[in-house]
């Protein structure tokens, strides 16, 4: 039975953990298709300008976690911790040239005082980015990074909330073509698996969500957060990148809308909620 009383705080957002990029990103991060060569200088200047609204724009309290070049794909801190309300499941990610990612995100993770659970089922996978928690329930992906046993632990871990899987082939996580824009509103790209998944999610829940169609399925993927003092709060794709899915966010009216570059992580599957675990925390610590 969802915890519905949690649902007016929906993006309610105290702390964030973000970690750098090592310079073995370019060359090492794993990416599904070859491409154009990551541009360093630029990634680091985009990654600065993000953590730059979390921190000085949104007055989050950032943790900034060092890079690790023998990790080069450790800035998608995303996928190595599932946190709601006060507890972080640690997962057991997909890739196994990540998976000592998450050793440095527990001691983070704890020192921000969540109860956390492990993953430690050698039989499961789960990244972060095939989850998508809707403040009702829990939409988990099933790809190649995250299997039905992650899903599985995912479930028992968050037992207040219903969880419902959905078959993702055609992109690297369920996130790569969706988010939440909004208290009750989904964001989804155009494309064939991106409104076939959308089906899916929408027969599946007992609950009817606003949608917002965007026509690139990267740019559906938004960073929508509850501010006090300012509201829906939307980090989406800049109109210079994704000019036509821009307009689409521009018409959101009730949202203070922060456009975000990110050209460079996209080379290698980043997306804009990749690049941060964001944490609600009820107590000062
Ligand atoms: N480069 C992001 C990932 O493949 O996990």
């Amino acid at each position: 039975m969802a915890a519905l009383g949690h649902l007016s705080t929906f993006g309610r957002v105290t702390h964030a953990v973000v970690r750098g990029l090592p310079e073995s990103l370019c060359q090492h991060a794993l990416r599904r298709h070859k491409g154009d060569e990551v541009d360093f200088a630029r990634a680091e200047r985009e990654h600065q300008l993000y953590v730059g609204v979390l921190k000085n724009k949104l007055g989050l309290q950032v943790v900034e976690l060092p890079a690790d070049e023998s990790l080069p794909d450790c800035v998608f801190v995303e996928d190595v911790a599932v946190v709601c309300e006060e507890t972080a499941l640690l997962t057991r990610p997909g890739a196994v040239s990540r998976r000592k990612e998450v050793d440095m995100m527990k001691g983070t993770l704890e020192n921000l005082q969540l109860n956390i659970v492990e993953m430690t089922d050698e039989n499961a996978t789960l990244d972060g980015g095939d989850v998508l928690f809707t403040g009702r329930e829990f939409f988990v992906g099933l790809s190649k990074r995250t299997n039905q046993r992650g899903a599985e632990i995912l479930a028992d871990t968050f037992k207040d909330y219903a969880v419902s899987t959905v078959p993702v082939s055609d992109t690297l996580h369920l996130k790569s073509f969706c988010s939440m824009a909004g208290p009750n509103l989904i964001a989804i790209g155009s494309s064939e698996p991106a409104q076939k998944a959308l089906k899916i999610m929408q027969q599946m829940s007992d609950h009817r969500y606003d949608k917002l169609t965007v026509p690139d399925d990267v740019a559906a993927n938004c960073v929508y957060l509850n501010i006090p003092n300012k509201g829906h709060v939307l980090l989406h794709r800049a109109p210079e990148e994704y000019p036509e899915s821009a307009k689409v966010f521009e018409k959101l009216k009730d949202h203070m809308l922060i456009p975000v570059t990110n050209t460079e992580l996209e080379k290698v599957d980043g997306l804009l909620t990749c690049s941060s675990i964001l944490i609600n925390k009820k107590v000062d610590l």
